[in-house]
């Protein structure tokens, strides 16, 4: 008899996007004349950068052709690939990372999800609440919690993140080994300064912590007195891991690639207490578990590597970060607090009643689809998050709707 890993039962029947999905879904259905538009799920919805389709057609070509053609390449990703990586997103903002530290992949979803299996089943995890869930359920996955109650998971350690620490959590007050971070935060919007980052890099050196920082919205950053990446922190080289996406850096959600930094100095300890490579053993899993990204994405990716592409992906993410601010501007007219839509394009909004029923609500009323905050955490019971990511004029039509279903009297 097969038997199953049981810890899968611990988890929510669905995972929140696809909640989400199948709520509008049968919405649908029942109203099949209603226009829906979705500010939920971070979904790039701009054309790829022109720089970036060009460079795709013409790696396709190459690969029509048996001199210029590609088969396997290394798992951790093309070296063409990872030295612009290097030099553009650490080297030249003073962040000593180098070619052979990265790992090309799919997705920082996968990545994120996948990275705890370096971790002992006892390691103590610490996750942000309201967090973006591959963190929590990976961890359930891998047997590290108890079963699900009342909104929590026993054996996690929980960094609220309210509207008293500004939605920047607090350093623990005990022993944890693992840290996951989030800036630009997911789902709230928030951002960390580098003297808040700096604490976390000094408690993990402290502690002999690990943080793992997912900087997938690095590319709505505009206030160049924030961090982009963890390495600009003297000494985050030995405590912690950074994960960054290209799809929406550069609108790939449907192209596929992101990478993975692990530094060689960063460690993790045995059970004898001594320390053991985290790079040595992400590469032994990347190369037995992964077979790397198709060379014409990895070429596409590292078009934006050049003035010409930079430019490109700020326009596109400037369009978004403008329908952030209108979406702003909007609900703090129709007298809701929110957070967010600066430096992300993520809008945290004090729905002020349960987010599920917000959610209904909003769709019922005015045909828009945001995420229930509760379905991030306990500490997102109350709020939903709007997404920017959608045409301007489908923002427009989104907000003039909201208006009418939620003007205040
Ligand atoms: C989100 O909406 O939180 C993201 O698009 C989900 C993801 O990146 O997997």
């Amino acid at each position: 008899m097969v038997t199953i890993n049981e810890n899968y039962l611990k988890l929510k029947s669905s995972y929140l996007f696809s909640e989400v999905a199948k709520r509008v879904e049968s919405f649908r259905t029942a109203h099949p004349d209603r226009d829906i538009i979705r500010l939920g799920i971070g979904d790039a919805t701009r054309a790829l950068p022109a720089v970036c389709v060009e460079a795709f057609h013409k790696a396709t070509d190459e690969m029509a052709n048996d001199a210029t053609f590609h088969g396997y390449g290394d798992e951790q990703g093309y070296g063409f690939l990872k030295e612009k990586v290097a030099q553009w997103d650490y080297r030249a903002r003073g962040a000593d990372i180098s070619a052979d530290e990265i790992f090309i992949s799919d997705g920082a979803k996968c990545d994120t999800g996948n990275f705890q299996e370096l971790f002992s089943a006892a390691a103590k995890i610490a996750i942000p609440d309201p967090v973006y869930p591959v963190y929590i359920d990976s961890n359930v996955m891998a047997g590290r919690t108890g079963a699900f109650e009342n909104g929590r998971y026993p054996g996690i350690y929980y960094l609220d993140s309210t509207a008293k620490n500004s939605f920047v959590p607090e350093l623990p007050s005990e022993r944890v080994d693992v840290i996951y971070l989030c800036f630009p935060n997911n789902p709230t919007g928030a951002t960390i300064t580098k003297q808040q980052l700096g604490r976390w890099v000094d408690w993990a050196h402290a502690n002999k912590a690990l943080i793992l920082y997912d900087a997938a919205y690095v590319a709505f950053i505009r206030d160049d007195s924030l961090p982009q990446s963890i390495y600009e922190i003297s000494g985050a080289r030995d405590v912690a891991v950074e994960f960054r996406s290209y799809s929406k850096t550069a609108g790939f959600t449907g192209t596929r690639c992101a990478y993975t930094v692990v530094p060689k100095t960063c460690v993790a300890y045995d059970s004898s207490g001594r320390p053991q490579s985290l790079h040595a053993m992400w590469n032994r899993r990347h190369t037995t578990k992964f077979n790397g990204v198709c060379y014409m994405v990895q070429r596409a990716a590292e078009a934006i590597y050049t003035p010409e592409g930079q430019r490109q992906i700020r326009n596109i993410n400037d369009s978004y970060l403008d329908n952030a601010r209108h979406i702003v501007s909007t609900l703090s007219e129709l007298g809701y607090d929110c957070v967010g839509g600066k430096d992300s394009p993520y809008i945290w909004l004090d729905a002020g009643m349960d987010s599920w029923k917000f959610f209904d609500l909003l769709l019922d009323k005015a045909g828009v689809v945001c995420t229930p905050g509760a379905g991030f955490g306990r500490c997102g019971e109350g709020f939903v998050r709007i997404s920017a990511f959608n045409r301007r004029d489908n923002v427009e039509r989104a907000l003039d709707r909201i208006r009418g279903a939620l003007r205040r009297a």
